[in-house]
């Protein structure tokens, strides 16, 4: 296909999630822009919601305003639907009250691991029930807390959003290291609306003020999610001809690693108009057709792209004939939304491309030919969107089990990818 024109990615997904839990707690009513419609952004508002706090709608275009208030014992269990986040970040928030509360979620996110977040939350203080091992559903009671200075096992900004908000709410200090650093969009909020947050030694440390601190009300627009926009960048690299400019995207260095690889691969995505919104940077991208070769990503990188290696393993698959792509130590992809690892793989060579998970890294071969065949997205929206884009080779015939995973991040993306596309001659179809 041909591209053309400007789109705006939805607003950012993990932004969104922290935002509204951060004005449920804060006193008084914020007023939050541009946050995503998403299906996992709603639960969180569903389950903050069953927990006391005031949220108007979640719909495309005005504003979401949030009344904080203290958080009090849920009615109901909290069911957070497909989302990780909001399952994990959610019970660092509950560590810090002195209430019982029941988390589950949907078949996918029950088969997802809670005690990389649930250990260190009991090293704090809180108590939780597991009902089946190493999984929701989950009971949690918290209260007081202790202080803990923790190495977090993977690189995971859940784990560590998930003590930032338990020593928020209990009220005393945490002191994090990872392995490498993965995004860091609650230590840049916490700085933000100036909730004692510093760098020290390497390491991330919450201390609380001498009195319960109060959270304040804010106003923020949330930038358009780079992990949505990458499908976006992906579509323009592959196309045959035109420019693409993707406009207010969060370019976070900790979310950005997509478009360093993409540099190595031989594609230059340019930032203009780089700007601040709410301590974040926002840019928009202009990307063009490009020749792809193939390129190493290393362990270090991956939290930096976490979410963008099945776009970027596609891509890799279109790369020239011969070149080679290896994603290393990215073992994390099996306990995403779906098996991405396993499937990423099994789907790439159902449409014909070379592709193998060895250990924990994954390769893909470049050059292959026209893609064609069945796609199993295990309703995982990152699969469906990343093979859609692919659907748009010139005689591509890339069929999808499903599309309405895409709701989960991107609920527009269908409709985008049709209009920044000029249709009609060569194009694949999805
Ligand atoms: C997220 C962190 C990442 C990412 C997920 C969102 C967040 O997960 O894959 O889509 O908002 O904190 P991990 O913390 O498990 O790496």
């Amino acid at each position: 296909m041909n591209v053309r024109g400007r789109v705006r990615p939805p607003g950012d997904k993990s932004i969104s999630h922290r935002v509204l839990m951060l004005a449920s707690l804060a006193r008084g009513t914020s007023e939050l822009e541009g946050l995503l419609t998403g299906d996992d952004v709603k639960s969180t508002a569903r389950v903050l919601r069953q927990l006391g706090a005031e949220i108007s709608a979640i719909r495309d275009g005005g504003p979401v305003r949030v009344r904080g208030s203290r958080l009090t014992r849920p009615a109901a269990r909290l069911h957070c639907g497909n989302s990780g986040t909001t399952a994990r970040l959610l019970l660092g928030l509950l560590a810090g009250h002195a209430f019982e509360a029941r988390l589950t979620g949907d078949a996918s996110l029950r088969r997802r691991p809670m005690r990389r977040v649930t250990e260190p939350l009991r090293a704090m203080g809180a108590q939780i029930r597991e009902q089946r091992g190493d999984a929701l559903p989950l009971t949690i009671r918290g209260g007081r807390l202790r202080s803990l200075t923790y190495t977090t096992p993977v690189a995971s900004a859940q784990i560590k959003s998930a003590l930032l908000l338990a020593a928020l709410t209990g009220n005393v200090a945490v002191t994090i290291r990872e392995p490498y650093l993965s995004r860091d969009h609650t230590e840049r909020l916490f700085v933000h609306l100036g909730l004692g947050l510093h760098a020290r030694d390497g390491a991330i440390v919450y201390e609380p003020p001498a009195r319960r601190g109060v959270v304040p009300s804010f106003h923020l627009s949330v930038p358009g999610d780079a992990s949505s926009a990458a499908f976006l960048v992906a579509a323009a690299l592959l196309a045959e001809r035109g420019e693409l400019l993707v406009e207010n995207v969060g370019v976070n260095p900790s979310r950005t690693g997509f478009l360093v690889a993409l540099e190595r691969m031989g594609a230059r995505v340019e930032r203009v108009n780089l700007r601040d919104e709410g301590g974040e940077p926002v840019a928009d991208l202009i990307a063009r057709p490009a020749r792809l070769r193939g390129t190493e990503i290393t362990a270090a990188e991956v939290p930096t792209l976490v979410d963008e290696v099945p776009i970027l393993a596609i891509l890799a698959s279109r790369a020239e004939r011969g070149g080679e792509t290896v994603f290393r130590e990215v073992g994390e992809l099996r306990v995403k939304e779906s098996n991405r690892l396993e499937l990423l793989a099994a789907n790439l060579r159902a449409v014909g491309a070379a592709a193998a998970v060895q250990g924990n890294d994954l390769h893909v071969r470049g050059g292959g030919g026209t893609p064609r065949g069945r796609v199993e997205t295990a309703r995982d929206h990152r699969l469906a969107m990343g093979f859609a884009v692919l659907g748009t080779v010139p005689g591509a015939d890339v069929r999808l089990s499903e599309r309405a995973s895409v709701s989960i991040s991107y609920p527009r993306f269908f409709s985008d990818l049709r209009r920044i596309g000029e249709g009609g001659r060569g194009k694949g179809r999805t």
